[in-house]
């Protein structure tokens, strides 16, 4: 199975949003990630419904929605009619994750959830069959162009065990300071979606900065 490669336009020139998602199609992105922040889930605020929406007009990649909010059970419909695809939520941040997971569905869309580094696997050991992607978070999320925990690692790889089988069906995404030095590290622990912001918006060619990622130099 190809790994994927999903670079957060957090890390993008923010006022110039199309043509940064435009380049990143270019460059071979597979995906696209959404840094949705709230203020209250995560100190940060970024971006929200609205600019879902006008970026959709312009990519045709797959949007990864990242909903770092408090009760995302709230904007499920509405980031889903925006033209999310995945519709990820963040384990700590909504009380009924079973039923917020089947929200996501019954909208059409993929169903992610996210955990911080801090929240154990055990999180989702009873809502398998709802999962389309689990995400593992490398960094505390909030902030693009952080550190790369390495605890995350093993984490992968037990999550990797847990999803067993429904690994492929279901994504194992890793975010948060991945790196063209790392990425080798995550894709054997069983990672099958890297989200890398800084590396590829920083790096002088976008395009082999993902070929890196992806393991294809
Ligand atoms: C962290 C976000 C990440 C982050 C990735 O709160 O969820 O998606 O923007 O960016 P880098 O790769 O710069 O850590
Ligand atoms: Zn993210």
């Amino acid at each position: 199975m190809a790994l994927k490669v999903a670079p957060s336009m957090l890390a993008s020139d923010l006022a110039r949003l199309a043509d940064e998602a435009q380049r990143m199609e270019q460059a071979g992105a597979d995906w696209l990630h959404i840094d949705i922040m709230d203020g209250r889930f995560v100190p940060n605020i970024t971006m929200g419904i609205p600019v879902v929406q006008s970026l959709r007009k312009h990519t045709r990649l797959p949007l990864d929605i990242h909903l770092m909010v408090q009760e995302p059970e709230r904007y499920v419909e509405r980031f889903a009619e925006a033209g999310g695809d995945y519709i990820v939520v963040h384990a700590e941040a909504t009380t009924h994750l079973h039923r917020t997971l089947q929200q996501v569905r019954a909208t059409g869309k993929k169903a992610g959830v996210a955990l911080n580094p801090a929240t154990p696997l055990s999180a989702i050991e009873h809502v398998l069959d709802e999962l389309d992607l689990l995400t593992i978070m490398s960094v505390n999320p909030g902030f693009g162009g952080q550190k790369f925990i390495p605890g995350a690692l093993p984490k992968v790889e037990h999550a990797a065990k847990l999803l067993g089988p429904r690994l492929g069906r279901v994504e194992l995404e890793v975010d948060g300071g991945v790196t063209v030095q790392n990425a080798p590290a995550c894709r054997s622990a069983g990672a099958s979606v890297l989200v890398a912001g800084t590396s590829v918006f920083g790096a002088p060619d976008a395009r082999e900065a993902i070929a890196h990622i992806r393991g294809r130099a």
